[in-house]
């Protein structure tokens, strides 16, 4: 993605980045008791994972491709890579393991994802 519109880019990932920071920030006030980030992380579905953990690089349909990141609906990796990959990253890809805590959490993401493709 090499259009003029870095600037543009740049602008969405830090409205997503606040966007996020708050739905974090109220995840964790509304829940008084809740010590720990699995417990505010836990009931998440694919779809929620993915807006607060991958949508600032990739965005909500998965055709951003800030920093670099790849266009999900285009992807073609194997159900295995698609698990490396958020696990271990790649290049502009950080490592999603320990943001998404859980392997249910990685298996979640992994399927809200590939159901963007074509
Ligand atoms: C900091 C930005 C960033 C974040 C956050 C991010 N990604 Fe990525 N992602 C990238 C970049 C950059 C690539 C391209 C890596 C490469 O060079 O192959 C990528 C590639 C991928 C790919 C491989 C696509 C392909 O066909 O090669 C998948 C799958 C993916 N990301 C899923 C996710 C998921 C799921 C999350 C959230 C848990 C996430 N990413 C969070 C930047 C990001």
């Amino acid at each position: 993605m090499a259009f003029q519109r870095s600037s543009f880019s740049r602008f969405l990932v830090l409205t997503i980045v606040g966007a996020s920071f708050s739905i974090f920030v109220t995840a964790c006030n509304s829940k008084p008791g809740a010590s720990s980030k699995t417990d505010a992380g836990h009931s998440l579905s694919g779809e929620e994972l993915y807006i607060e953990n991958c949508a600032v690089c990739h965005g909500e349909d998965g055709k951003l491709g800030a920093s670099g990141a790849k266009d999900l609906t285009e992807s073609t990796l194997s159900d295995n890579e698609v698990l490396q990959r958020i696990n271990e990253g790649k290049n502009g890809m950080p490592p999603m393991k320990s943001a998404l805590e859980t392997k249910e959490n990685v298996s979640a993401v992994a399927e809200y994802i590939k159901g963007m493709r074509k």
